[in-house]
């Protein structure tokens, strides 16, 4: 956001933000998740930063793609209806999506609400009846534009799905569309960053410099909609209908107060398939209405599958209750607004996820709080002792959360949600070496360092407290287990980003044992159970068809715990690290090929399994003594690394 928006809605103290209104022709996926998810995450987030927040989310009922999807199910429009509005509902819930209001268009206010907009335009003259000739996609809901030649058979194709459209010719009311350009023109030049990204922006102001011509805004030959007021064999343009959504579902003829509190939106957040029907019509509507216009329309990227638009009309979607079944909904709201920037498409790979949720989530953040909750119940019995004054690198464990908090609110604020998660991972990792620095283990049994032992797991406890907020807007679930689990009595929902303070950690009572926070698993189960088979699956089958081994030949190896020292990059190579590792007696070097997955502090401290008697090779120039064992994903090293504190040396078997 520029200043002075910044500046605006922090001055308003209010927030309203809005996600489109899903079709109901067929279920949820994955890419419906996505907006959704973005939606509650800002949400969340502007209520911690201080804002009453108002947060519209809905379905899109009417229309001829509805007339057409119920009548091949037998249905009747809103018996279709009600069942897919159910499931959208129970996704919601599923992925702890925190609503204020679920606008069906066919609700009895909304459609009032159209009609009196409607009846508004006609009487001042922007709205008029005449005849459309021209094509029309049934699957877009859309007309396509006149430069569309025809093909052989004398038809057009929709440029968007590409499906044939339909020739049409009726009479109908048409919205003078046209009478806007130069007023919507103007209107993107005194407000540049109306349409994010900024390449969107640029798109917009070049399709509208092209021309507008008046919109056709009703229809004749479809039945499934809202009638036109005194004339009903018309009935309303389904995306007109749609658009008003934003008005009626914040009180719009219904409660004045509630519309005027929070008219116009801060944010309507959609995808670049829908950005002229939001980004053109929609202002102009909202300018012949008198209304106060919007004050950002976010269009974000497409999640692909395969390389092409997940979309219901393709057949390709994913649904994301097979993830939810496994993992709940903090992995998968993780994994979409982390994988990639809000405005690019990214692709979705069960590969991918699995990737993620094992090396960020269980490995990195899970890890990190169970080793220090374990530690502080079996060193204080869960109950902290008073600690010793902060060192140098206590100090820095601060300050440098106060720095990790200040940007991760800004990159929020931007909805640059994934680079507020990249500064709040490399925090965590700050904090992984500060304990792997530290080695709070060595002092367990000396009593003379007790005080110091105590500031120790303070200080991370007081950075799991920070980390707790900070990833609150994306993995609620899982920041309100760590906040209490660290003793914490109020929830995290609660409270605003300025009343929290990194130092005034008190847990009153003894804290319990930790509870394990994130699920492992394995990909090849999650691909045998839940997925279609991939190129890692087959290649997994057929590994495990090898020749087998005995019982014997398998003792033969022996497999220890082994606790990373250092880690240096081999020079000259991509891909390899030379690493010391400490196996509890002795300390052994290797040569391991997994820099391009792994940065060191990613590896510093952690416990991994190695293979301690396999025969020294030389990699490189250097003596290479053992190996760590790691999944190969595709090429890709994943390292097993272990969830509760084990001692280095211990065997594996
Ligand atoms: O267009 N990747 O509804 P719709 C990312 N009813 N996001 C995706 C996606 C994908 N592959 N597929 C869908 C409509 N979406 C109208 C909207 S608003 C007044 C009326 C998301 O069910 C994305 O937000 O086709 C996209 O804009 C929306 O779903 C389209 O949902
Ligand atoms: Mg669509």
């Amino acid at each position: 956001m520029d200043e002075n928006q910044l500046k605006s809605s922090a001055k308003r103290k209010v927030f309203y933000i809005t996600t489109p209104i899903y079709y109901v022709n067929d279920v949820p996926h994955i890419g419906h998740a996505y907006t959704t998810i973005i939606a509650d995450a800002v949400s969340r987030h502007k209520k911690l930063a201080g804002l009453e927040v108002y947060f519209l989310t809905g379905t899109d009922e009417h229309g001829q793609k509805i007339e057409k999807a119920a009548a091949e199910k037998n249905l009747s429009p809103i018996e279709l209806a009600n069942q897919v509005v159910g499931r959208f509902k129970q996704l919601w819930q599923d992925l702890l999506i925190d609503y204020n209001f679920f606008i069906r268009t066919t609700a009895d206010f909304h459609e009032k609400g159209v009609q009196a907009i409607f009846q508004q335009l006609k009487e001042k003259g922007d709205i008029y009846k005449g005849i459309y000739r021209g094509w029309y996609c049934v699957s877009c809901e859309n007309f396509l534009t006149e430069d569309i030649p025809l093909d052989e058979d004398g038809l057009k194709t929709c440029p968007d799905c590409g499906k044939k459209a339909t020739q049409v010719a009726e009479e109908c009311y048409f919205f003078r569309l046209s009478a806007y350009q130069e007023k919507l023109l103007a209107f993107y030049q005194q407000n540049p960053h109306f349409v994010r990204p900024q390449s969107r922006m640029n798109e917009v102001v070049s399709f509208v410099r092209q021309g507008l011509k008046d919109l056709s805004i009703t229809r004749t030959t479809v039945k499934w909609g809202i009638p036109v007021p005194n004339d009903p064999a018309h009935t309303i343009y389904v995306w007109f209908d749609a658009l008003h959504n934003y008005l009626t579902g914040i009180g719009y003829g219904w409660n004045s107060s509630l519309f005027h509190k929070f008219w116009p939106a801060d944010i309507h957040l959609i995808g670049k398939d829908i950005l002229r029907f939001h980004a053109i019509f929609w202002p102009a509507f909202l300018m012949a209405a008198g209304l106060p216009l919007p004050k950002i329309v976010y269009s974000h990227g497409w999640w692909l599958k395969d390389e092409t638009k997940m979309s219901k009309s393709k057949g390709n979607v994913l649904d994301p209750r097979i993830i939810l079944e496994d993992f709940g909904p903090d992995p998968l709201r993780y994994f979409l607004l982390r994988e990639v920037p809000i405005g690019l498409d990214g692709n979705f790979s069960h590969e991918g996820f699995l990737h993620r949720v094992n090396s960020d989530l269980a490995n990195d953040l899970g890890n990190l709080v169970h080793r220090t909750l374990t530690m502080i119940q079996n060193y204080f019995q869960g109950k902290m002792e008073q600690p010793a004054p902060e060192n140098e690198s206590d100090r820095h464990l601060r300050e440098a959360f106060n720095q990790t908090k200040t940007k991760a609110i800004a990159f929020y604020d931007e909805l640059a949600i994934n680079r507020a998660l990249e500064e709040i991972w490399s925090y965590i990792n700050q904090v992984n070496k500060y304990l792997a620095d530290n080695e709070p283990w060595k002092m367990a049994r000396q009593a003379e360092a007790r005080p110091r032992l105590a500031r120790i797991l303070y200080q991370t406890g007081c950075a799991l407290r920070g980390i707790a907020l900070l990833i609150y807007p994306v993995m609620p679930a899982s920041a309100e287990k760590i906040w209490q689990m660290l003793g914490e009595k109020t929830a995290l929902s609660k409270l605003t980003y300025d009343q929290f303070q990194f130092e005034t950690w008190l847990p009153e009572e003894a804290i319990s044992p930790p509870v394990p926070l994130f699920p492992r698993v394995r990909l090849e189960d999650f691909l045998k159970e839940k997925a279609s088979p991939t190129p890692a699956t087959k290649k997994i089958t057929k590994e495990a068809k090898m020749s087998t081994i005995s019982f014997e030949e398998f003792m033969k190896m022996d497999l220890r715990v082994g606790e990373i020292l250092s880690v240096e990059k081999v020079e000259g190579t991509r891909k390899l690290y030379k690493i010391q590792v400490s196996l509890g007696e002795e300390t052994k070097q290797m040569v391991s090929g997994i820099a391009e997955e792994y940065q060191p502090q990613d590896l510093i401290g952690k416990k991994v399994v190695v293979v301690a008697n396999l025969k020294p090779a030389v990699i490189r120039g250097i003596e290479s003594q053992t190996m760590l064992l790691a999944a190969d994903v595709n090429g890709r090293a994943v390292i097993p690394f272990f969830v509760e504190d084990v001692p280095a040396g211990a065997k594996v078997r």
